[in-house]
């Protein structure tokens, strides 16, 4: 049978969705951040290519980075999602990587730092002390067209307990820098969207 609702738990809180074309339903062909962003008005995680290509619209799902660009809501059923909004601890304050990137300046524009944030979030989960090299791996899915990437690595050292990266140096604004990151756009299928593909792909 058709599904006719969609349930998932966002940053702690329950939402359930009807699924349809009529008004107030989620369509089938709605994405993940769409609904995040306009129906449920968290607009920290951002949208920019709209193809995960540049990681600007990640979050967690179930504990793993996602982009949320590329999967439908539909396929979230009973999937839990965090949002840079829910990244904070009510009770200890901001996240350590949300200090740590204030520390660290670790941004410019901004408007990619809630993806790499979570991105950030994703790779410590899953290995709390990466080296400076599997950092630099880890964070190879997003974009930040402001270079801000010699400042992020350095606020994700400090948090995974790497002292300072040296290759993670401050830049002059007209320096004429290399980005440290490797730019691999493939990672947003994997592993990224591990467990999560959608119907989207690169080519539609
Ligand atoms: S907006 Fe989703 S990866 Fe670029
Ligand atoms: S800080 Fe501007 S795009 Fe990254």
């Amino acid at each position: 049978m058709k599904k006719q609702y969609v349930t998932l738990t966002v940053n702690g809180r329950e939402y359930r969705f009807s699924i349809g074309d009529g008004f107030g339903q989620v369509p089938p062909s709605e994405t993940l951040s769409q609904t995040l962003r306009k129906r449920l008005d968290l607009t920290g995680s951002k949208e920019s290519c709209s193809e995960g290509a540049c990681g600007c619209c990640t979050v967690l799902m179930d504990g793993k980075g996602v982009t949320s660009c590329m999967i439908l809501t539909v396929e979230c059923d009973g999937k839990n999602i965090v949002t840079i909004e829910g990244l904070e601890d009510p009770d200890k304050g901001l996240d350590p990587l949300q200090q740590a990137f204030i520390d660290e300046y670790a941004f410019q524009c901004g408007y990619c730092t809630p993806g790499i944030i979570m991105a950030a979030k994703s790779l410590l989960l899953e290995n709390p002390h990466p080296t400076p090299e599997e950092i630099k791996e880890g964070m190879s899915g997003n974009y930040c067209r402001c270079i801000s990437h010699y400042t992020v690595l350095r606020a994700i050292n400090k948090v995974a307990g790497n002292g300072e990266d040296k290759t993670a140096v401050m830049h002059r604004a007209n320096d004429d820098v290399e980005n440290p990151i490797p730019i691999r756009p493939e990672k947003y299928l994997s592993p990224y969207a591990i467990g999560t593909q959608s119907a989207h792909s690169l080519n539609d």
